[in-house]
């Protein structure tokens, strides 16, 4: 069973990571941007696991969609983001492109998906 982490080498993504691949059923994606936030070095040595890490953005809509052609994913959890509220005083917009791009992508994503029945009729927002 495929799950797809956006986000998954930050704060949240790794403990959840880490949850998911004590449990064999599931195989974990990671897509990541590995900005500042990212810690991807706490997800080193999981060679012997069903794990699979992906540098990308997820603004990037042809190269999302290219993987959600290619891949199946029984679930897909978003935490791709900028958290740091900060940095929002600075630069909200920067913020304001990765909610967007949930909003309308995923959500078109799932809207798609659902309604033609493709391979991934199984998706799911969580
Ligand atoms: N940490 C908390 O206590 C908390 C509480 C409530 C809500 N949240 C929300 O949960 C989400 C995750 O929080 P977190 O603390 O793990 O954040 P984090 O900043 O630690 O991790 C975010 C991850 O997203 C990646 N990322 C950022 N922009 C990206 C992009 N365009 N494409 C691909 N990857 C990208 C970063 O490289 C990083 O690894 C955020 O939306 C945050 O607001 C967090």
């Amino acid at each position: 069973m495929n799950v797809l982490i956006k986000g998954g080498a930050g704060f949240i993504g790794l403990q959840i990571i880490k949850h998911f691949l004590t449990d064999s059923r599931y195989h974990v994606y990671n897509l990541d941007k590995l900005t500042y936030a990212s810690n991807i070095d706490s997800l080193a040595g999981l060679e012997s696991y069903k794990y699979t890490f992906i540098q990308g953005d997820i603004t990037d809509s042809a190269f999302v969609e290219t993987l959600f052609e290619n891949q199946t994913f029984k679930h897909v959890i978003h935490l791709a983001a900028e958290s740091q509220v900060d940095r929002s005083i600075e630069d909200p917009f920067v913020f304001a492109k990765t909610i967007d791009w949930y909003v309308t992508n995923d959500v078109w994503i799932e809207t798609i998906l659902n309604g033609s029945n493709r391979k991934n009729d199984s998706f799911k927002i969580k």
